[in-house]
């Protein structure tokens, strides 16, 4: 975008993470706030009393009373080829991958199929206020260049890469290690950089990478040091029984991944809902991060993630749909899931502490907080606007609630895409809710 536009409203975006549910030092929120965007780019945020008198006579001031911006929401986990098989009912998680997700991946072998899937996905992302997203696509290099062309079209941030599997898995979402390696490395040569676009090597969980294929990711990772590594690890107990028989002198699942180099500061795992306190302190030892999936952990049966821990070994958190095991792109939805999960292990997930994850948290845990996660200036200007108004009991709640705690609170347990009213990408307006 270019020009200078000022956005006036409730404004909340974090500084730093909350160390509790007061931790007034880790955020900034203005009941009456001016955002300023120039060129795409945020320029100031504050109280309107004192922006006010600077902006009046020399840029448009769009005015939303009621309303709260924050930045767009990031999703670090999600799977775009799962959309067709999202909802498939009755099976955890090796029966439901064998059952309904490895047939769908198939089909994106077909660029054109995959093309459209990709704009159904990215147009579902932004209706639900998320501007970032790490995303598995699978092992075919057509579904990688769909989606990276579709994110690019919208000037998204967005991380994604070819999935590796090798074994465990239908012929047809095979790779050898050898062409896994040249196809990811074409891919990375067209796609990293390319705008906002990032790349992530994907092996896809341990049983289905051969150890040269883990091999592979890491030579990648070694040779393009602006590349992340994505992948799945300890999210079902059947599953973690099974890397025992895969690697029986392992110690644990961390032990193999150790071994097998993936360990670090730009690998990302989705899940980790089984680990030990060892695993956890060899996880953030590496700076490695994790992503909570609250949605899909309850939809499979696959367990209660320990959020607590985690952030007590000091672990970036991101969080994730999962989408097709998550039933849900909002990520309000996944934070009500993501409460609950807590509430079952005696914890409290604070609304700051969620609100923390689901943007500048997730922002850390894509090593992207210097491009976005808050509206510190000269950061991409992603942000949304949210209209409580769409949904009358959440808002008859809403607009007797003083506190931006209990805001929040209100937003993430009655919330979803009903209360976005626009989506804005480096400040180009992509979403806007017309009804
Ligand atoms: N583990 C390996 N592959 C997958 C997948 O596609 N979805 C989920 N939720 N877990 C996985
Ligand atoms: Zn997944």
């Amino acid at each position: 975008m270019d020009g200078t536009i000022a956005y006036r409203s409730g404004i909340l975006h974090f500084l730093s993470e909350p160390s509790s549910n007061t931790d007034e030092k880790s955020y900034e929120y203005y009941p009456d706030g001016i955002l300023i965007v120039e060129n795409g780019k945020i320029k100031a945020v504050g109280p309107a009393e004192q922006l006010l008198p600077q902006v009046l006579s020399s840029m448009p001031v769009y005015a939303y009373h009621n309303h709260l911006i924050t930045p767009g929401l990031i999703d670090c986990h999600v799977h775009y080829p799962q959309l067709e098989a999202i909802a498939s009912y009755g099976e955890q998680l090796l029966p439901w991958l064998e059952k309904y997700i490895y047939p769908v991946e198939q089909k994106f072998s077909d660029f054109h199929y995959a093309s459209d899937m990709a704009e159904f996905f990215v147009n579902e992302l932004l209706r639900h206020g998320t501007t970032s997203a790490l995303v598995f696509s699978t092992v075919h290099i057509e579904s990688v260049n769909a989606l990276f062309d579709r994110a690019l079209q919208k000037n998204m941030r967005l991380i994604s890469g070819k999935v590796l599997s090798d074994q465990h898995i239908p012929e047809a979402l095979k790779n050898t290690p050898e062409k896994a390696y040249a196809e990811s490395k074409g891919l990375i040569e067209k796609w990293a950089g390319e705008g906002r676009l990032g790349y992530a090597v994907c092996p896809r969980f341990i049983p289905s990478c051969s150890e040269s294929l883990w091999q592979v990711s890491k030579r990648l990772m070694e040779e393009y040091p602006d590349i992340h590594m994505h992948t799945h690890l300890c999210e079902n107990k059947a599953e973690v029984e099974w890397y025992q028989k895969l690697f029986p002198k392992s110690k644990n699942a961390v032990d193999i991944l150790e071994k097998l180099g993936a360990l670090g500061s730009r690998s990302i795992f989705a899940h980790g809902v089984h680990l030990n306190s060892d695993e956890l302190q060899q996880l953030s030892k590496t700076q490695s991060k994790l992503v909570f999936c609250p949605s899909s952990n309850l939809f499979l049966g696959s367990g209660l993630f320990p959020y607590k821990q985690a952030q007590k070994a000091k672990i970036d958190i991101g969080l994730g749909s999962d989408i097709g095991a998550g039933t849900s792109f909002s990520l309000l939805d996944n934070l009500c899931d993501g409460y609950k999960i807590l509430q079952l292990q005696n914890e409290t997930l604070s609304p700051l502490e969620a609100f923390y994850t689901a943007t500048l948290g997730g922002a850390k845990v894509l090593n992207s907080d210097k491009y976005i996660g808050n509206f510190l200036p000269g950061k991409e200007a992603d942000f949304v606007i949210w209209d409580t108004s769409k949904v009358p009991l959440l808002n008859h709640r809403y607009q007797q609630t003083e506190t931006i705690n209990d805001k929040l609170f209100l937003l993430m347990m009655l919330g979803d895409d009903r209360i976005v009213k626009q989506t804005y990408l480096c400040g180009d307006l992509v979403f806007n809710r017309l009804a």
